[in-house]
């Protein structure tokens, strides 16, 4: 097999950035070309400009590179979404199918695209939503998710394309500010408590939402990227869980870092969001089929966020 090298679209984004990181760290800085419509965030790995409204410009970057893992990051999330949601379509559904048709053009090995616990929305358990539930999303975001992933499948069924995905719940990590989703508060309200020790929550305190640390998110996605074909069983996208809290639950965990720390809350437009998504996924398929198992649970995420945050801004 051919040495692997990747380029990720939305590299200077929440996950790209750390996902860039580790992938330079896996294979080497040489094999890695990070690409973004924003500037380099400071890669030691090749970077260059992407829109991925543009498909010539995709495709010459993948082929000049001889790309045979393909990460498609770049998305519109849910809040913003629902601000702009012609935006959030032509972003998320055209630069998918700007990446599809490119990987199919190139013969690209394999294809990663994130999809999102938004595909879910009416009719669903809200308790272990399972891999099959069905996909009725409240939000443009949700739609485009659930429509990108049917694209994925529809890709792998007709063209053979090795594509791969994972609906991910709130990713947390310290590395990065997400930026434009309702999930965004599980990564502020640990910077708040740190500067001022007071937070103003925009969903309710009983919003309970699937979440999952960085590190479990950034290990899921190159592990599913590194399976054999033969064990991916679902090319639509796979359920990921890490954890389920509700804003008051991390509140209650923060405290125990920062016991004057309080919160009031303010909920917004993105609680209707949040009222829209599962509390938790099933994800025995993941485990089942390339061995998934998470690490990372609500008091062991809580302390290294914590700890890193108060790191970071004493710098
Ligand atoms: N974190 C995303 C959002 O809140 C969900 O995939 O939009």
């Amino acid at each position: 097999m051919s040495r692997t090298k990747v380029l990720l679209t939305g590299a200077a984004g929440q996950i790209g950035q750390v996902l860039t990181r580790a992938l330079i760290e896996k294979y080497g800085k040489d094999q890695v070309v990070a690409t973004d419509i924003s500037s380099d965030p400071g890669f030691n790995c090749h970077f260059e400009k992407l829109d991925v409204l543009d498909k010539d410009g995709m495709k010459t970057a993948l082929s000049n590179h001889k790309i045979n893992h393909f990460y498609h990051l770049a998305a519109i999330l849910s809040a913003t979404g629902e601000k702009n949601p012609s935006l959030a379509w032509d972003i998320n559904m055209k630069g998918l199918l700007n990446a599809l048709e490119v990987a199919v053009e190139l013969k690209t090995e394999r294809v990663f695209f994130p999809s999102s616990i938004a595909v879910f929305g009416e009719g669903v358990d809200k308790d272990r939503t399972g891999q099959n539930a069905v996909l009725i999303p409240r939000s443009v975001y949700g739609i485009s998710k659930a429509a990108g992933e049917n694209w994925c499948n529809y890709y792998f069924e007709k063209y053979g394309l090795d594509v791969r995905s994972l609906r991910y719940p709130g990713v947390i990590g310290y590395q990065t500010m997400p930026g434009g989703g309702t999930t965004d508060y599980a990564v502020d309200i640990f910077y708040a408590a740190v500067k001022e020790g007071h937070y103003e929550c925009f969903l309710e305190a009983g919003a309970r939402l699937p979440m999952i640390y960085m590190d479990d998110s950034i290990r899921a996605t190159i592990e599913l990227m590194e399976a054999p074909s033969d064990r991916i069983k679902v090319r639509t996208s796979y359920n990921l869980q890490g954890m389920s809290f509700t804003p008051e639950e991390i509140y209650q965990e923060i405290k125990k870092y920062r016991p004057d720390f309080t919160i009031e809350y303010a909920p917004d437009y993105r609680q209707k969001i949040a009222d829209s998504w599962p509390g938790s996924l099933d994800d025995s398929d993941a485990q089942k089929d390339w061995g998934w198992k998470r690490a990372y649970d609500i008091s062991k995420l809580t302390k290294e966020m914590y700890l890193a945050i108060q790191e970071k801004l004493k710098k």
